[in-house]
């Protein structure tokens, strides 16, 4: 038994001849914030799809809190506690930010059907007020989604990955396209809620600067195969990294 919140255990996933993802091993330990880095293609999103049950591996299995759920279905994955942000904005731009994490929280509790015949906020009004009021997005609260900009919809996505109180989150370049003001911002938030909750944070990230200052350990994806992994300082300073990644 590991006391690893998540536990990759030699995943492969290969597309046809392409080797996305190779003999790939790493374990997460509770409340900590881990970046995933790497050039394009170096198989970040494949692993996060693997680990989310949005595609099986070709080979290895993954555990959360020791449990093997390889391959389980994203809204079971939910159940245990996991929740991610995609690397495309997930918001719905023509219902409000109150609307769009009211249905957030839904999802997170499977409840499709009462989505769809149950009362119009399933009791999640007040959760969803408070977590938009976490995530200083509530001067926009009854404002359409898709009139945000698009850090605020950043902001609001992770707002609505959050709904639930996973334990573990995925986050798939969080900082992608958002300006200098706002990515403070989102990393000041995203440092709070690890705080605040122990929430365990698995981060897919280009931005430098906001990888190193948001995470603790770093691991370097290359061709599909971890080819460093340490602190940031670490990372930083590694001649492997710079040559496959940091120097191009
Ligand atoms: N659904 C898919 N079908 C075929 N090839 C894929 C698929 N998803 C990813 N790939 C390939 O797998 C490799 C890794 O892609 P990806 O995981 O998206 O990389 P990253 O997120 O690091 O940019 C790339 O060569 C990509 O073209
Ligand atoms: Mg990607």
């Amino acid at each position: 038994m590991s006391s690893a919140v998540l536990s990759v255990k030699n995943i492969s996933k290969h597309f046809g001849g392409i080797k996305a993802v190779q003999d790939v091993s790493f374990d997460v330990a509770e409340g900590e914030v881990l970046g995933l880095i790497g050039p394009n293609g170096s198989g970040k999103s494949t692993l996060f799809n693997c680990v989310l049950g949005q595609y099986s591996p070709t080979n290895g299995s993954v555990e959360i809190n020791g449990h093997d759920v390889t391959g389980l279905p994203p809204s079971k994955l939910n159940k245990e506690g996991v929740a991610r942000t995609f690397q495309q904005l997930s918001v719905f731009p023509n219902m409000t930010v109150l609307e769009n994490v009211i249905l957030a929280g839904q999802e997170h509790q499977g409840t499709m059907l009462s989505r769809l015949f149950g009362p119009s906020d399933a009791g999640l009004t007040e959760a969803a007020k408070q977590m938009i009021e976490f995530f200083r997005l509530s001067h926009l609260i009854d404002e359409l989604a898709g009139s945000l900009s698009y850090g605020q919809q950043k902001l609001l996505d992770a707002a609505m990955a959050f709904m639930g109180g996973p334990r573990l989150v995925l986050l798939d370049e969080p900082a992608g396209g958002v300006n200098l003001t706002m990515l403070g911002n989102l990393k000041e938030h995203l440092i709070a809620y690890n705080k605040t909750h122990n929430t365990t944070f698995v981060v897919i990230e280009h931005n430098m600067e906001f990888v190193m200052s948001l995470c603790t350990r770093i691991i370097v994806l290359a061709e599909g195969q971890i080819i460093a992994e340490g602190t940031p300082d670490e990372i930083r300073n590694n001649q492997q990294v710079i040559d496959a990644y940091l120097g191009g």
